[in-house]
């Protein structure tokens, strides 16, 4: 048999939360962000159980558009960083791509493009965050020169630095600062993120932009149960050894922990090379048997530890969540001190995604 490492992806889950992000933003169209991978979940998997509720798609990258374009997804692409090079325009152009364009060097490129060969863009404003963007002063400026790149999909963007902080007021300085300067230019706007566009009613534009949320990650800094949002992944992983571990003795590559009693120790095949970070302490949740139990020593490359004392019957094949429906991959991202895009993004190639259709 071989290892039972697996990342089961749950199209219920995926199609259940993007419907409820959208609904709760009724004036807009969103789309779906499956720029890495759908964040770990297997970009084309996701776009084709989503293609049929999200018009359009948005990626980081050229190169993420392609694969899905390879895939046979034919909705529109928004390529959230632009071209990175100047013959990304035209390969924009024959991908049906949108490209993000956030910088004059970008806009110079595709100037310099055949006008039969040019995608439509979109501009993105830097509105607070200082990542990228034109600055909004220059707004006005931009549009009036490069009018001629602009076309009726041109859509203006800003991006959030703080959204899913229900009480940070940047947001909203943020949203002030952008409506001022763009909404005299006259053109449809994109602000939200799944955060923003979870509690940030004011922020819902044209198009809204969801990643997290559609993955079932935690978008809200309070309790939002009035919408509920599911996890879309399960990574779990089989028993591959239960040992019986005396008092005093230490378990794991540095002996970070020691059995203060009798202890059954369970050993399971998940390791960092997995993406099951090395950062997680002592402590950290698993679930075994319909029971929660804890990590115990340290994780290594292929395998890790975890205290079934208190849990009767385990056995070699059982299987245990490292995260999804009962162990809240947020709680585990707090463990390792990161969070929860991190942990879904990191998940490594070495772990097959197994889509489940309900
Ligand atoms: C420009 C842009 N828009 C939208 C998103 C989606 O954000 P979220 O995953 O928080 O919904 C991202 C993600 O990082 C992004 O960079």
């Amino acid at each position: 048999m071989s290892r039972q490492t697996q990342a089961i992806i749950h199209a219920d889950a995926l199609l259940h939360n993007f419907k409820q992000l959208s609904a709760r933003a009724p004036t807009s169209q969103s789309m779906a962000v499956v720029k890495a991978d759908a964040y770990g979940h297997g970009a084309v998997n996701v776009a084709r159980i989503l293609q049929h509720v999200s018009s359009r798609f948005a990626v980081a990258i050229i190169e993420e558009a392609i694969a899905l374009r390879d895939a046979g997804i034919t909705a529109p692409i928004v390529v959230l960083e632009g071209a990175h090079q100047a013959k990304e325009c035209q390969m924009a152009f024959q991908h049906n791509c949108i490209l993000v364009m956030h910088c004059e060097a970008q806009l110079q490129w595709l100037d310099a493009c055949p006008k039969e060969m040019r995608p439509h863009i979109w501009l993105k404003s830097d509105s607070g965050m200082h990542r990228l963007g034109f600055a909004l002063d220059d707004m006005p400026n931009i549009v009036e020169r490069y009018q001629h790149l602009l076309s009726d999909e041109t859509v203006i963007a800003t991006h959030f630095a703080c959204a899913d902080d229900v009480d940070n007021a940047f947001t909203q300085r943020q949203l002030d600062a952008f409506e001022k300067v763009v909404l005299p230019l006259n053109f449809p706007l994109s602000l939200a993120n799944s955060p923003a566009t979870v509690n940030w009613q004011d922020s819902h534009a044209k198009w809204n932009r969801l990643g997290l949320g559609v993955y079932g990650g935690k978008v809200s800094s309070i309790d939002v149960s009035d919408m509920p949002l599911m996890p879309a992944m399960t990574l779990r992983a089989s028993i591959l050894a239960v040992r019986d571990v005396p008092q005093g003795e230490g378990v794991g590559y540095g002996q970070t922990w020691t059995a203060s009693k009798p202890s059954r120790i369970a050993t399971v095949g998940i390791g960092y090379a997995d993406g099951y970070p090395r950062h997680c302490p002592n402590g950290t949740p698993v679930m075994v048997r319909g029971q929660r139990a804890q990590l115990v020593g340290r994780v290594s490359m292929d395998m890790i530890t975890i205290d079934v004392t208190d849990i009767a019957n385990v056995t070699i094949g059982d299987m245990v969540e490292l995260w999804g429906e009962h162990v809240a991959i947020d709680e585990v991202a707090k463990c390792a001190g990161t969070i929860d895009y991190e942990l879904m993004t990191r998940v490594s190639q070495r772990v097959p995604r197994i889509v489940k259709y309900l």
